[in-house]
């Protein structure tokens, strides 16, 4: 971690406020003046400020159930952001475990642990997703009709979204109707289901997202809780 968002972590001051401590000689690193706010620290390190040890605040771990029409950003926007809905201390040290559209709802994880986030979205660990997706054209024989069946093979075996060189990763589609299916996805490209419909032909009119990994959301809209240790650790971490 770098020295000056270790002194944000461990204190009040601002990021800017902890720069000018640094360059003031003020943070000792094992014993050492260190006057780079960029200079990478271990949270093992013994660190001081005006001779008082620091200790980093422990991580935070935090599901919201996002609204509709909330930007995933630490600033308003065109629509009010979603920190507006997390009434905490140092909410700028937060941040967003895979962003969602400004229309889409559902489970939208939080933290400051950049590391944790990081793995939640990286495909080399094949971190399910799950959407609830309302479509704007019907799919006709959706139970186990040939189209449901075909459509099923074409997101299992994987879709060259426009624009892209890759194929995506096998994705499973189940039919709750013609027009609602329950989507699973392990990675999360840019507007992803939304091309992912877009490339059959179809549109999404709607977008959920229920689950990430074995984490389910269970807040009311607007809501949100910590997550417990068990979810936290649920995220793989190698
Ligand atoms: N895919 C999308 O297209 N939008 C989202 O918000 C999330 C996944």
């Amino acid at each position: 971690m770098r020295l000056d968002k270790f002194l944000c972590k461990s204190t009040e001051l601002t990021r800017s406020e902890a720069t000018v401590v640094i360059l003031a000689g003020e943070v000792l690193v094992n014993g050492e003046v260190v006057t780079s706010a960029s200079s990478q620290i271990h949270e093992n390190n013994h660190i001081t400020l005006d001779g008082e040890k620091l200790t980093a605040r422990a991580s935070r771990y935090i599901m919201l159930h996002k609204p509709a029409g909330t930007l995933s950003s630490n600033v308003d926007g065109d629509h009010p952001s979603v920190f507006n809905f997390i009434p905490l201390d140092n909410t700028c040290e937060l941040h967003i475990a895979g962003r969602l559209d400004a229309d889409t709802t559902g489970l939208l994880l939080i933290t400051d642990d950049g590391r944790w986030s990081f793995n939640v979205f990286n495909p080399k660990y094949r971190c399910e997703k799950v959407y609830r997706v309302y479509l704007r054209d019907p799919v006709e024989g959706e139970i186990c009709g040939e189209i449901a069946l075909e459509i099923q093979n074409k997101f299992e075996h994987g879709l060259k979204l426009q624009g892209e060189d890759t194929l995506t990763l096998p994705a499973k589609l189940e039919f709750v109707s013609a027009k609602e299916v329950l989507l699973t996805i392990t990675e999360g490209r840019y507007h992803q289901v939304k091309r992912m419909f877009a490339c059959i032909g179809n549109r999404v009119n709607r977008l959920h997202r229920e689950q990430v990994g074995k984490i389910r959301l269970d807040v009311d809209v607007g809501q949100w809780r910590y997550l417990t240790v068990d979810e936290i650790t649920s995220i793989p971490h190698h």
